[in-house]
């Protein structure tokens, strides 16, 4: 399936003017060379003297990334149809030491590429992946030190990548960088969705809706809308050995990365040879486009780990919110949550349904006293002594409950790193494939000792968080582990390399709806749809069916109920449709037993719902307003759809072409006519009828409501 093209261009005249991107489509005009996954200038290609501009344009045409180097400046623009999507932006690496790659630029070397091709997943939302586009590779001088650099920029259908490539050379081995100027020019007047960076709660913010200009410091993914329709989000891939990006406005509109600082204050530490993250730049006419791209995992490398079959998507139940909703606690201070006893009621809970796992938080030492700010004394293989790591475990061999790992680290990079084998090992001897860890601790706060064994503080999103999260999923691997990491890293797409890294956390997700004000409110997943989720699987924990658990009578004394200001602001029926419309290969189904027991009915379709996909489309949504989805179960023919909305009630009409051929049970669970998430989020109606490819549904969406349905292929 394989097919790479490899071109270079050997004459600057070709290239000289405007018209040099679009003059030619490398498919048409290039010879097989065979497949290069770098394709570095060789030795074949000539020298030439300088290029003023040059470009690319994607394998439909329509997208057009144009390349300048003038006055010493590289700059590049993108295009799609007509419309700018944007304007002439700077590329460049500022390096301590020398002269770096931000000044005194011409181009010296052209070399174009494409490919088209086909990879698998083995697990996620879409089985079969397809990897279209163009590429050409820049070789950049800086004429003061005639060192080189080469920026590799690909255009797809669906949006286009770049990043920077630096060889070892002479005068470049140890690089520190002090500054990327990679620049995102486009229009202030767009709107934007975004969260604020480098703030004490990590990527855990309510997103806002503003125009470009009166954006702060951003994450990415950031989702950005043109007057004319035009949709973008900016982000980043295969975020590995460098800091993570945000996105600073310098003026008006003007974006410019801005990457997490090292503690001593410079950006990254590396040595030559090295790749930057690719950046990214995903386009679509509309909102469901952006879902329904893949261009982040296209950028990552394919499985470097090999066999990871020991990871099986699935779903799982726990000792986890009776700690948020205040039931039980963590540490052994009022009412010990992680007991043997607790345990297996659990275990055979999710026996009862067929889910996977349970997962315990609070067994080991180190939650008593203020966990928030403890994380030097957890103990990762010290259980409580009403926890029996061995016990529980054997029980659920027997019943065929897995157990899930936590790692609550609170941030200390260090206490969890030299315990790291130690504990792999424990988890590994009882049989367990997935760990969720934790990095509890403010924005800038992680916590790491220094070689010199002196503390060191970073981001969430510095170059020694992305180093640490690699390092654990690399380990994890050699135990037969999968990693979900809370107060993560965020997803650059790392997935396709290393798919024992599962899912993570990354956003506010329903934990926030225990103790937060205000909680996720109405427009919060409709949000996420369209920004968060466009970097990789989210462990949200979906699934609440007591909407108002606050309410619930206190069972201790010294345990009294949150707020109840913090409730989950949906409906029932969107509670359910969050299994399809947040995407994890691991679902947690996060409510107490009995308040699933006593809505049996409703539950069907969580126990119905698989976490592993064959294929997956958007078919319809506005950003932060609501969304329709669409999965085919992997390994079956039924397919589930989810829609939801926000605080507006909608009709929303589906077209059912996406099921292909033959007749289903279409099984609906859609909010009643009375549904709505204040004032009746219960109101939830069970029908079920036939349909085929040729019908079409129409269903009236509650106030934040939802609907979710099961096609089971008859
Ligand atoms: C924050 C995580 O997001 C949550 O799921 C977990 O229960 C707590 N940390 C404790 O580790
Ligand atoms: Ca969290």
């Amino acid at each position: 399936m394989r097919h790479y093209l490899i071109t270079v261009t050997l004459s600057a005249l070709l290239m000289v003017g405007v018209s040099g991107c679009s003059n030619s489509s490398p498919k048409e005009a290039t010879q097989s060379q065979g497949q290069t996954e770098n394709a570095q200038p060789s030795a074949t290609t000539k020298a030439v003297s300088e290029i003023d501009t040059t470009g690319i344009s994607s394998p439909d045409g329509k997208t057009v990334v144009t390349l300048t180097a003038r006055n010493g400046q590289l700059r590049y623009g993108v295009k799609r149809g007509d419309e700018e999507v944007l304007r002439p932006s700077r590329l460049g690496l500022r390096f301590l030491e020398g002269q770096g790659f931000d000044e005194d630029l011409i181009i010296t070397n052209v070399a174009t590429a494409s490919r088209d091709e086909i990879w698998e997943q083995p697990w996620g939302e879409q089985r079969v992946m397809r990897d279209d586009h163009n590429e050409t590779a820049l070789t950049v001088q800086s004429k003061g030190s005639g060192q080189v650099m080469v920026v590799r920029v690909r255009a797809f259908d669906d949006g286009i990548g770049f990043r920077y490539e630096v060889g070892r050379q002479e005068g470049l081995t140890n690089v520190t960088i002090t500054d990327e100027i990679t620049g995102f020019n486009i229009d202030p007047q767009s709107t934007a969705w975004w969260i604020p960076s480098r703030k004490y709660n990590r990527y855990e913010y309510l997103y806002r809706k503003t125009p470009v200009v009166d954006m702060p410091i951003v994450h990415t993914p950031v989702t950005i809308v043109a007057d004319t329709g035009t949709h973008i989000s900016i982000h980043e891939a295969a975020l590995v050995n460098y800091s993570g990006m945000s996105l600073e406005q310098n003026r008006d509109g003007d974006l410019e990365a801005d990457l997490a600082p090292r503690p001593e204050g410079h950006k990254v530490v590396l040595q030559t040879p090295f790749v930057t993250p690719w950046r990214t730049i995903q386009i679509s006419d509309d909102a469901k486009g952006l879902v329904n791209s893949s261009l982040i995992l296209n950028l990552n490398e394919p499985n470097k780990l090999g066999d990871t079959s020991y990871f099986k998507p699935g779903k799982y139940a726990g000792i986890w919110w009776h700690q948020h909703i205040r039931e039980v606690t963590w540490g052994s201070d009022v009412i010990h949550g992680a007991t043997t006893e607790r345990t297996k009621r659990l275990m055979d809970f999710a026996a009862k349904y067929d889910f996977d796992g349970v997962l315990v938080e609070g067994w080991n030492i180190g939650w008593d006293g203020d966990w928030f700010n403890n994380g030097d004394v957890f103990s990762f293989t010290e259980t409580y002594p009403d926890f029996d790591i061995e016990a529980v475990s054997a029980y659920g061999k027997q019943i065929g409950v897995q157990l899930i790992g936590h790692h609550e680290t609170s941030g200390n990079l260090t206490n969890y790193e030299t315990q790291l084998e130690d504990a792999l090992d424990l988890y590994q001897s009882t049989g367990m494939s997935v760990i969720k860890s934790g990095y509890v601790a403010d924005g800038g706060d992680l916590k790491w000792i220094g070689d010199d064994g002196v503390a060191r503080y970073g981001f969430h999103d510095g170059q020694r968080a992305v180093e640490h999260h690699l390092h654990v999923v690399k380990r994890a691997h050699e135990h037969g582990i999968a990693m979900n990491p809370h107060e993560p890293v965020k997803d650059t797409g790392l997935r396709r390399t290393y798919p024992n890294w599962v899912s993570r956390e990354g956003a506010r997700g329903q934990e926030f709806n225990a103790w937060g004000i205000p909680p996720n409110g109405p427009n919060h997943v409709p949000n996420l749809i369209f920004t968060r989720m466009l970097s990789g699987p989210m462990d949200y924990t979906p699934g609440a069916f007591n909407l108002r658990p606050n309410e619930l009578p206190d069972v201790h004394p010294d345990l009294p109920r949150n707020d109840p200001r913090s409730r989950i602001e949906h409906t029932l029926a969107k509670e359910l449709s969050l299994y399809v419309m947040i995407y994890s290969p691991i679902q947690m189904v996060m409510d107490l037993p009995e308040h699933y027991e006593a809505r049996r009915d409703a539950f069907q379709f969580i126990v119905d719902v698989p976490a592993d996909w064959e294929r997956s489309v958007a078919l319809d949504g506005a950003v932060g307003e609501f969304a329709v989805i669409a999965r085919q179960e992997r390994g079956g023919a039924d397919w589930y759809l989810g829609a939801l909305t926000n605080e507006t009630a909608r009709e929303v009409d589906i077209d059912l072409r996406f099921l292909g051929e033959g007749e289903f049970e279409a099984q609906i669970y859609r909010d009643g006519p009375e549904a709505d998430y204040e004032t009746n989020p219960y109101d939830l109606v069970i029908t079920s009828q036939r349909v085929t490819q040729t019908d079409q549904l129409s269903f009236n969406l509650g106030r934040s409501g939802g609907v979710a349905i099961r096609f089971k292929k008859l």
